[in-house]
């Protein structure tokens, strides 16, 4: 089993909040060699659902918790041309800015879920972004509220995270409450290389 990484083997105990910043800060310089060297597969993946099925591929997205900019970088190179992230780590966000993706970039808090209503996204990827080792639940709804109508949100949960069924929920009661169509669920290789698989979902908000 590949993983040299210490901050890859520990994350997904890491708890959210103050802790879950400052991990992803001290991770941030070694982060894209850690991922690439365990064949990170999650944001090639996402970034062709969300292609798929977003319709026109300038309009607006956003890359939540985008990290480093490897799910960005996924996302042009998918087609996607008008591309912003947002994070909670400083340090992550920095790296991301030096890839050249992202029309903007702007740094969110631990503490509060997602909330870009009014921002006129036609498209949100979570790419690795929601489960352990990552934002919280609430997340998912805060995703689909921020989203324009028709809008597509594309998310993949690991097998850690699949293990806590809350997270797959808030996708199921959206589509039970009429507010979200699913477009996907495929499972796949997330890193392949420490045998960890991932679900990948799109869904339309209506
Ligand atoms: C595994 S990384 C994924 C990064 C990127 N999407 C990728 O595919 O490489 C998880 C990211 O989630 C961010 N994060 C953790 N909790 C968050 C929260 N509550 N809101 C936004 N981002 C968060 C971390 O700072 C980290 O950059």
């Amino acid at each position: 089993m590949t993983s040299t990484s210490t901050f890859l083997d520990n994350i997904y105990s890491v708890d959210g909040g103050e802790g879950m910043r400052q991990y992803y800060d001290d991770w941030a310089d070694s982060y894209d060699s850690d991922l690439r060297e365990n064949d990170y597969r999650t944001p090639a993946r996402c970034a062709a659902a969300l292609a798929a099925h977003i319709g026109d591929l300038s309009a607006p997205i956003l890359d939540f918790a985008c990290g480093t900019g490897i799910s960005g970088e996924a996302l042009h190179v998918a087609g996607l041309t008008t591309i912003d992230g947002t994070d909670i780590s400083q340090g992550m966000l920095d790296r991301a800015r030096a890839k050249g993706v992202y029309r903007e970039l702007w740094r969110g808090s631990p503490d509060a879920p997602l909330n870009a209503a009014g921002k006129g996204y036609a498209g949100i990827a979570a790419v690795g972004a929601i489960g352990a080792g990552a934002a919280p639940a609430e997340n998912i709804d805060g995703a689909i509220d921020s989203l324009s109508p028709g809008g597509v949100f594309v998310v993949s949960l690991n097998d850690h995270t699949l293990e806590d069924p809350q997270f797959e929920e808030r996708l199921t009661r959206a589509i039970a409450d009429g507010r979200v169509d699913k477009l996907l669920a495929e499972d796949g290789p997330h890193l392949p290389a420490i045998g960890l698989g991932a679900r990948v979902w799109a869904v339309r908000r209506r």
